[in-house]
């Protein structure tokens, strides 16, 4: 199988989109993020990598705290928008009509229309290059009820977004379910 050699990417499937949140000058803030990833289980943890020169990093390193919101396909006008523009310049909660409520940390603003809400402590931030790697304590989660299933949160009623860079910078909803996970694989253990 020929392979072309492409540089150093950041190629990983698939990529979330993700409104991430934060109180800058204690107003609320929101920026699209597609760089993420569950970073620890016991405590739940999880990383946002955000460029240092974001609005919204300054209202993560003054109070310590954000939050991750996750967005459904209805609201792929709003994240789009998010990833856009800036809230130095902007007003994206208006812009956006996001109802934004507190939860237990007092201070993460977290967006009712996103299924989905994390509130989360600061527990790390890296310095890298171009980014600074936020890892957060996920302190308290919110789901909204219409999508749980026998008190589960559902996917197929959440309705998340990717968001895809290549052949044409796009976002996509879920695809099919293929296999059962931690099962499909076992056929496999014939061969061992
Ligand atoms: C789909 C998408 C994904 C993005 N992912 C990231 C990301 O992971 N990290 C980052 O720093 N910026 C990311 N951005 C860019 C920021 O969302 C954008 O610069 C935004 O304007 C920052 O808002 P702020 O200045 O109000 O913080 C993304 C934008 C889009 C549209």
């Amino acid at each position: 199988m020929n392979k072309i050699i492409m540089g150093p990417q950041t190629l990983i499937y698939p990529m979330p989109a993700l409104l991430v949140g934060a109180n800058v000058n204690n107003k609320p803030n929101f920026m699209t993020v597609a760089w993420s990833g569950i970073a620890n289980g016991e405590p739940p943890m999880i990383s946002v990598a955000i460029r240092r020169t974001r609005y919204t990093l300054r209202g993560i390193r003054q109070n310590l705290t954000f939050s991750v919101n996750v967005p459904s396909t209805d609201m792929v006008r709003e994240t789009d928008y998010c990833g856009l523009t800036h809230g130095s310049e902007v007003n994206k909660v208006e812009v956006c009509q996001f109802k934004v409520f507190y939860g237990e940390l007092g201070n993460a603003p977290l967006i009712e229309q996103c299924p989905i809400n994390l509130e989360c402590k600061v527990a790390h931030i890296l310095d890298l290059d171009s980014h600074s790697l936020v890892v957060g304590r996920i302190e308290e989660t919110h789901v909204s009820e219409d999508c749980l299933t026998h008190g589960k949160p559902d996917v197929n009623k959440i309705k998340p977004l990717s968001y895809i860079r290549a052949p044409a910078e796009r976002y996509q909803a879920l695809g099919k379910v293929i296999a059962k996970a931690f099962s499909i694989g076992e056929e496999l253990k014939a061969r061992q």
